[in-house]
């Protein structure tokens, strides 16, 4: 395999001229060919105007250059596809595989010998790493980092669970315009991806536990300058693994891996989009992402980080408390510890080196779990045959079990209209019903399952109910909520089916979600049900043709696999 500037030539049919072409364009921009003969490091940056969260990428690029540099190589700065949360319509999940696709075919067309990949807004991450497997070159993740916590007024917020927070506060008439203006300032007051345990915080520590990034490295906040040193120390690391070519994604993403993200993900009580994405991202290894088993490690793991939602604290407190080997430590009876890392060492040899001081505030000790029980359950039944999932952590005991009237919204635009209605017909035990807002039917299954708590209800005081749908939470977000139901409705799903005031039994403890309805019945209406009309073109046409249901990650079937 030929090695930097030589690797992946442009075709013309004269190699030698188009390496001659190629270096005299970098002749033009300044190099030497002293400079020129050395390995080549890609940074992906993901730096972009619209992406607030990654308003330091250039700097982060900057100091993985650096890093470069002091190994050895040259280091090439590249755009990408950059997504975040809140600016992209109608969900940044829906072109989460387009920057997957981005991802792998830059670094598969440049000519580089290893790539730093640098994420952090909730499907950057993801999609980078998807991208990186499939090209199976060596790829290290970095991330931008978090927030800082803000304060206000005598208490310490965090996007986006107190932006929630206080907005339903300022719904249900308890809290009026100008303190809300007040604390909106506050919310996020730093650059940086949000600090509680959002999904840009799950995926950055599912990135190291997967073995994708240098240990200790997903909770540094961006304005810190341990977020630099390891920037830097990433870059290091990867003009090495462009020396010597490995390790290889394919080393790293292994069932043992899948496995620890799947013991970290109930230990941080992380967001439920998670599932989704490790579903892609094992996909693309060839691998089933196995929802059994994340359901079997959670009833033997019990919450310990104690970060907002689940719990008080936020991303700098969990990274000053030892960070994420201090919590492997803790797991450690649960994890394979012969699990790779990037950096060469196993997760069993990070651990023993990794410094003894921990913050068991934070990072809490197995016997004084933040939630003695599972952050995440997987449920089965007549409703959600292929699955569906609940944060119990993020849910009220009272409602785990729960028996009551559908009431069904079709769409978001249906949701939009009606639930402030105050002629709606609801009530504290109706099951509200979304549908046609999972992968196809939104389309891109956006984060449109807390559904809001009626206005009607909300304003005397109700703050949650029983709400399920086909599609997903934000990591951020709280309430008794039944996600990722598949198949979904706009694939003919029995989701389809429900009508209003049909019994909806949800048995979290035993894993349930049924329809009371019976099976002529069910019959019957199926044969009424249409599916919606497809986009006439472009990407959004590819995309419902192609994407898979939610427990096979909602990547493109072409993409799965090897
Ligand atoms: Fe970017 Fe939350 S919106 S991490």
């Amino acid at each position: 395999m030929k090695k930097g500037l030589r690797s992946r030539l442009a075709q013309y049919g004269d190699e030698e001229f188009a390496l001659f072409l190629r270096r005299g364009f970098l002749k033009g921009a300044g190099f030497t060919d002293e400079a020129l003969d050395r390995p080549i490091v890609g940074i992906l940056s993901t730096a972009s105007d619209f992406n607030p969260c990654h308003k330091t990428a250039p700097q982060v690029a900057e100091a993985v250059s650096r890093g470069v540099r002091m190994a050895g190589a040259l280091p090439f700065v590249f755009p990408t596809v950059s997504l975040h949360e809140a600016f992209s319509f109608p969900t940044s999940m829906l072109l989460r595989n387009l920057m997957a696709m981005d991802v792998e075919e830059m670094i598969s067309a440049l000519p580089l010998d290893a790539v730093v990949l640098i994420g952090g807004c909730d499907k950057t991450i993801p999609a980078e790493l998807m991208g990186a497997i499939s090209a199976d070159m060596p790829a290290i993740v970095v991330n931008v980092g978090s927030m800082l916590a803000g304060k206000h007024e005598g208490a310490r917020l965090g996007a986006c669970t107190d932006c929630r927070r206080l907005w339903a506060a300022f719904r249900a008439g308890t809290l009026d315009g100008p303190d809300l203006d007040r604390a909106h300032d506050q919310l996020m007051p730093t650059s940086g991806t949000c600090m509680v345990m959002g999904t840009a915080s799950t995926m950055a520590c599912m990135a190291e536990t997967l073995g994708f990034m240098l240990p200790g490295s997903a909770t540094a906040p961006a304005v810190s300058s341990d977020r630099w040193r390891f920037a830097e120390a990433t870059g290091k690391r990867a003009a090495e693994m462009a020396i010597s070519g490995g390790p290889l994604p394919s080393e790293l993403l292994t069932k043992a891996a899948l496995k620890n993200a799947s013991v970290v993900l109930q230990a941080t009580s992380g967001s439920t989009n998670a599932i989704v994405h490790l579903a892609a991202i094992a996909g693309r290894a060839g691998i089933q992402y196995d929802l059994d088993e994340l359901d079997r490690v959670g009833r033997e793991v019990p919450v310990l980080l104690d970060l907002k939602p689940a719990g008080n604290n936020f991303m700098e407190d969990f990274h000053a408390g030892g960070s994420l080997p201090s919590l492997w430590r803790r797991l450690k009876d649960h994890l394979d510890l012969s699990a790779k890392t990037v950096n060469g060492e196993t997760i069993g040899e990070i651990i023993a080196r990794w410094p003894p001081y921990v913050d068991d505030k934070v990072i809490r000790p197995l016997d004084n779990p933040i939630v003695p029980s599972e952050a995440i359950a997987v449920l089965k039944g007549n409703l959600a045959p292929q699955g569906a999932a609940i944060k119990l952590a993020a849910a009220t005991p009272a409602l785990f079990q729960h028996e009551g009237p559908a009431l069904v919204f079709d769409s978001l635009a249906d949701l939009e209209a009606r639930i402030d209605d105050p002629d709606l017909d609801v009530t504290p035990d109706t099951v509200m019903v979304l549908r046609n807002a999972g992968p196809i039917g939104a389309p891109g299954m956006p984060e449109a399952g807390a559904l809001p708590i009626p206005k009607k209800l909300g304003s005397k005081g109700l703050k949650d109910m029983v709400r399920i749908s086909d599609a997903r939470m934000s990591g951020t977000a709280f309430g008794t909520v039944v996600l990722h139901i598949s198949p979904e409705a706009a694939a003919g799903g029995p989701l389809a089916l429900v009508r209003d005031g049909d019994i909806i039994k949800l048995d979290a403890k035993g894993r349930t979600l049924t329809l009371k309805v019976d099976d002529a019945e069910l019959a019957r209406r199926k044969t009424e049900w249409k599916p919606p009309a497809k986009p006439e073109r472009g990407y959004h046409r590819l995309w419902v043709d192609t994407v898979t249901q939610a427990e096979q990650g909602c990547d493109f079937d072409f993409l799965v696999g090897k």
